[in-house]
């Protein structure tokens, strides 16, 4: 299979299969725009739910806020977004359509038309709205384009309420908003995306110490969530591909069927925000050793994690075509069916009411899939394509000794287990 086709394949499935679905398609799509299915949207819910788990409630130096989409612009002002977070962009004469100048790899003529280009010229990336009635420069605001400055503006709030020892962290999920211009590419470069991050907060001294600490972090994180490691690799971005805010950035880059790219990045902000807030408000931002005495502006490494990035890695580490069948290989954690139960025969009421009766029971813990439909062959290959890890098939010994089958996605083998057992046995391989 070529990579492309790979590529294909997966798209194809995403929208058989109800993950991914694209944007507003019967108008015609909106480019850059995606829109999560039945099943992408558990994936994508048992991801943020995981790394929740694994960063906020397992740690006891890292709190979670939410903070808002919509931020005082002067927010965006002191952060250096609306100077720096721009893209430089050439327009196309004729056909009026832009393109970012680092992609266009020297070609003088738009790639669409062959039409004249116009000098390059910075545009911003971040989306602009209007809050209140009036349209007017005064009611400006902004969709946020990273997660992040809702932690820095609420720094002082968190330490306040918490009173964190240094170092700690402060993390949040949530919708971050850029106007990209480069297509393709599936779900990896979007309009919108969640964003996971996290703000640690650390003295200047110890930053290289924290950098590696948290590359080795994402990177454990990735692989546990099942991503090929194998197809990893950190990249350390250059002066000028740095953002404005950074000293040192480095991306964990994924080997896609289009290449090397960011799956995460990890920046040293150093206190450019605490300090820039600090000026801009007029309030004092900085943090009390209350053992010491000593007062500061602390210093900050930056994970940041996005969660449709996240979702494409895996679809490519985890598909897999072998034996006329294709098997997602997803973590049990984060498929979206934990079991699919079955009845052996649809046209058999004494097995169906005892297949409903385990369905219903299972429930009660984990996100249960019911088939039904065709021949167990088929239903096995639909959930196997989707990636449910266990499919509990009820039978006529079920009715004799209230034991089911329950076959394993990966080896395809199959054990009997008593009824009673059953919540346990699944349990107890979740937790692994
Ligand atoms: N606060 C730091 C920050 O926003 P970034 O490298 O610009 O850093 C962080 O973005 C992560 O967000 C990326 O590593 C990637 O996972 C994800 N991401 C960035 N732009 C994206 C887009 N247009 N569509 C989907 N995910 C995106």
């Amino acid at each position: 299979m070529t990579e492309q086709g790979l590529l294909e394949k997966i798209v194809s499935l995403c929208k058989r299969r109800g993950f991914v679905y694209p944007g507003s398609e019967i108008y015609g799509g909106l480019a850059n725009t995606w829109d999560f299915g039945p099943l992408g949207v558990e994936l994508k819910n048992n991801i943020k739910r995981l790394w929740w788990e694994t960063f906020v409630h397992k740690r006891e130096d890292i709190l979670g806020i939410d903070g808002g989409i919509i931020l005082n612009p002067k927010v965006w002002e002191a952060s250096g977004h609306v100077s720096g977070f721009t893209d430089v962009l050439s327009e196309c004469k004729s056909c009026h359509k832009r393109f970012r100048v680092d992609q266009l790899e020297r070609a003088k003529k738009c790639p669409e038309c062959g039409g004249g280009l116009t000098e390059p010229k910075r545009f911003m990336s971040m989306f602009k709205t209007f809050v209140g009635p009036v349209e007017d420069s005064a009611s400006v605001a902004y969709l946020r384009p990273e997660t992040a400055q809702a932690i820095f503006v609420n720094f002082k709030n968190v330490v306040d309420s918490f009173h964190p020892k240094i170092p700690f962290g402060i993390a949040q999920i949530g919708k971050a908003f850029r106007n990209e211009i480069t297509l393709g590419n599936f779900i990896f470069r979007d309009l919108e995306f969640d964003l996971m991050e996290i703000e640690y907060f650390i003295r200047e001294n110890d930053w290289q110490r924290y950098f590696e600490e948290w590359k080795g972090l994402m990177e454990n994180w990735a692989v546990g969530l099942g991503v090929n490691k194998s197809l990893l690799r950190w990249r350390e971005h250059s002066a000028e591909e740095r953002a404005h805010y950074s000293k040192r950035t480095e991306d964990l880059e994924f080997k896609f069927p289009f290449g090397f790219k960011e799956l995460y990045g990890l920046a040293y902000r150093t206190s450019y925000d605490l300090t820039n807030h600090s000026k801009i408000s007029g309030k004092d931002l900085s943090y009390q050793d209350l053992e010491t005495g000593e007062k500061f502006l602390p210093h900050v490494v930056e994970p940041a994690m996005g969660v449709e990035r996240t979702v494409i890695t895996l679809l490519f580490s985890c598909y897999k075509e072998e034996k006329g069948r294709v098997v997602l290989q997803l973590s049990p954690k984060i498929a979206p069916y934990k079991v699919a139960v079955f009845p052996l025969l649809a046209n058999k009421p004494e097995l169906v009411s005892k297949a409903r009766e385990i369905f219903e029971n299972l429930k009660t813990e984990f996100h249960v899939a019911w088939d039904d439909r065709g021949n167990i062959g088929k239903r096995y290959y639909a959930q196997d394509e989707i990636g449910t890890p266990w499919c509990v098939t009820i039978d006529f010994q079920t009715l004799e000794d209230n034991t089911v089958t329950v076959r394993d996605r990966d080896t395809t083998k199959q054990e009997r287990i008593a009824i009673s057992d059953l919540k346990d046995y699944f349990s107890s391989k979740l937790s692994l």
